[in-house]
């Protein structure tokens, strides 16, 4: 939709277009949002708090250029969100064997550099984002904060989009990048590796990650403290959402997740020194 066409988010109204495919397909099941659907050639999803900010955002993305985010079509008759549906495969829950290819490891690298890129200069002003839990992240840019391998849209085996975009918000960059590192490698303790996932190296996996991104030598060097900082705050905040907003925040609380947390803030810290060394050696 070009932007002379496009009502502003807040009024926008999706009306299918006459002769439009309406089955109904039911997605795979994310921890917190009950009842995506695929209708056709879009997604619907539930009306959220930060629906709006969010549409704002992906306007701005289709405006840049951007190629790798779903369109905000606007609501459907039943107040759900509508947004374009983004053809290709998504890891499910539990990331399968193919998630582990390091050509998809790298292009997810380089999709999320185009995201920043494209990024750049929004302003969230109408359609303020929610405020973040426990304290807010220096806004430096708005981010996705959520490229889990679920929110990910592969195609010919490389990353092609991303979805999902609940948690964006203002964040800078480095953290957006570490935070889709620490999914994607992943970063965790070999006690809570998926299933099939125990041979893959996390030390080889993050340096193909910071070689296709672009981390500077800076950045390379202070991720570990970075890291660890980082997940300290993502615990707190899992524990803050679970006890506030209960639903599926709760349930992760209740099935480990906080304890899962610091498994990997210890094993950042404990890996400290190889975690560099695989970075700048
Ligand atoms: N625009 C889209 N195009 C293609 N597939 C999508 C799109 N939106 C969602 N999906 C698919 O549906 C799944 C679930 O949707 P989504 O990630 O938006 O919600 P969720 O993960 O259930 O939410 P949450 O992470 O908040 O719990 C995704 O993992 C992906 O497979
Ligand atoms: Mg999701």
């Amino acid at each position: 939709m070009s932007p002379r066409h496009r009502a502003p988010v807040e009024s926008r109204v999706y009306v299918p277009a006459a002769g439009e495919a309406s089955d109904v397909e039911l997605m795979p099941a994310g921890d917190v949002t009950d009842g995506v659907v695929r209708v056709g050639g879009t997604i619907r999803r539930p009306h959220q708090p930060q629906s709006l900010a969010v549409a704002a955002y992906l306007d701005w993305l289709e405006d840049a250029g951007f190629d790798g985010s779903p369109r905000f079509l606007g609501r459907d008759a039943e107040g759900r969100d509508v947004l374009t549906f983004l053809p290709g495969r998504c890891a499910g829950p539990v990331p399968a064997a193919w998630v582990q290819s390091e050509e998809l490891l790298a292009s997810v690298a380089e999709l999320l550099r185009r995201l920043h890129a494209a990024s750049a200069g929004f302003v969230p002003d109408g359609h303020p984002f929610p405020p973040r839990p426990v304290r807010q992240d220096p806004a430096e840019l708005v981010c996705h904060l959520d490229v889990t391998p679920q929110n990910v849209v592969v195609r010919g085996g490389l990353a092609a989009g991303v979805v999902d975009f609940d948690l964006a918000g203002p964040t800078t960059a480095f953290k957006d990048s570490f935070n889709t590192a620490m999914h994607w490698v992943p970063l965790r303790d070999p006690a809570d590796a998926w299933p099939g996932w125990g041979a893959a190296d996390p030390f080889r996996r993050l340096r193909i990650f910071a070689d296709a991104y672009g981390w500077d030598e800076g950045e390379r060097r202070r991720l570990p403290a970075f890291g660890t900082e980082a997940t300290a705050l993502s615990y707190e905040r899992m524990r803050h959402n679970a006890h506030a907003l209960g639903g599926g925040w709760a349930r992760m609380w209740d099935d480990g997740v906080g304890r899962m947390i610091r498994r990997r803030g210890l094993w950042i810290e404990a890996n400290a020194g190889r975690l560099v060394a695989a970075l700048t050696g």
